[in-house]
């Protein structure tokens, strides 16, 4: 069992079958895959990379070691339950951009995170439409299902892990599903640190150069109802080296109803005991933002009681 390394290139020729079959496999029973041939040119890839890193060493390192220090955390005894070892800046592209309010980044820093995102957010609406195809959905159909009012959010968590000296007892980052659409990593090729959880044991999602990870988030599993899961991933913290992740969320705009796709439901019409809830998005995130380290599935039953309003799904 091989974590799915997916050849995009693979879809414009006698091997588009294939790759389809990969993508779904990886969506059925990983809920993680791994992109080469993407289509986002490498150079790109290595200058936002390089000005990252750097942007962390002038900027943002010795804020983190402040942290540490002020916690006492370089010198914990035991297990860190409440914090993660990371440092992080959030950058939002869509509905509109703030990366201009985002402090100490250069001119070029905001032209090339730009660019990256231009083409990050096509690559994300290229990759919905494949799983539309692989669903029988019409194409456009999870586009369509995350634009509300103005459109899809999009935007970018920007995480450095530095090394650690007590990895066994704080995690770069605690277990979670994801709460949104669909996530394109671009992750460090050298230090590895993150894993996901497949039939319960914890796996390494393998550091590979110019690769994008791609992973689902809680409403691919509502709108497919539970057909593609959101899979618990966390990052481990490590000794030696600092891990640099540029992850970008592609999720629904803040008022897109959310609901399993009445397509699916009626192609599941003879087992109809699990139906997941219908709801307004930006309601989701109220419940993660204070769950985020929790199971997802008391989220989902939670909106369930508080549906009613929005009508029943229509199984048409
Ligand atoms: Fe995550």
């Amino acid at each position: 069992m091989e974590f799915p390394l997916i050849n995009l290139e693979k879809l414009n020729g006698e091997a588009r079958k294939d790759t389809l079959e990969q993508i779904k496999d990886a969506c059925e029973n990983w809920g993680f895959f791994e992109l080469i041939n993407h289509g986002i040119p490498h150079d790109l890839m290595d200058t936002l990379e390089s000005l990252t890193k750097e942007h962390y060493r002038k900027c943002m390192e010795h804020r983190f070691k402040d942290l540490v220090a002020s916690r006492g955390l370089d010198a914990v005894q035991t297990e860190v339950k409440d914090m993660d070892w990371e440092s992080t800046y959030h950058v939002r592209h869509l509905p509109e951009s703030n990366i201009s309010e985002i402090p100490d980044l250069t001119d070029e820093h905001r032209k090339v995170m730009k660019e990256f995102a231009l083409r990050l957010e096509k690559l994300a609406e290229e990759l919905l439409d494949l799983l539309c195809e692989n669903l029988g959905l019409e194409k456009g159909y999870l586009k369509k299902a995350f634009y509300g009012s103005r459109g899809p959010t999009f935007g970018t968590k920007v995480a450095n892990y530095p090394p650690c000296p007590k990895p066994e007892l704080v995690k770069g980052l605690r277990a979670h599903t994801d709460a949104g659409g669909i996530i394109l990593l671009f992750q460090d090729d050298k230090v590895s640190g993150l894993q996901l959880l497949k039939d319960g044991q914890w796996v390494d999602v393998p550091p590979m150069r110019h690769s994008i990870v791609v992973n689902l988030g809680d409403q691919l599993e509502v709108i497919t109802n539970g057909l593609y899961k959101s899979v618990e991933h966390r990052v481990i913290a490590q000794a030696d080296g600092t891990r640099m992740s540029i992850a970008s969320f592609y999720n629904p705009g803040s008022d897109a109803v959310i609901y399993p796709a009445p397509a699916l439901l009626e192609r599941e019409a003879e087992d109809k005991s699990h139906v997941y809830p219908k709801f307004v998005f930006e309601d989701y995130m109220k419940l993660y933002a204070g769950l985020k380290f929790h199971a997802k599935e008391p989220r989902f039953e939670a909106l369930k009681a508080s549906s009613v309003n929005l009508g029943p799904i229509a199984t048409v």
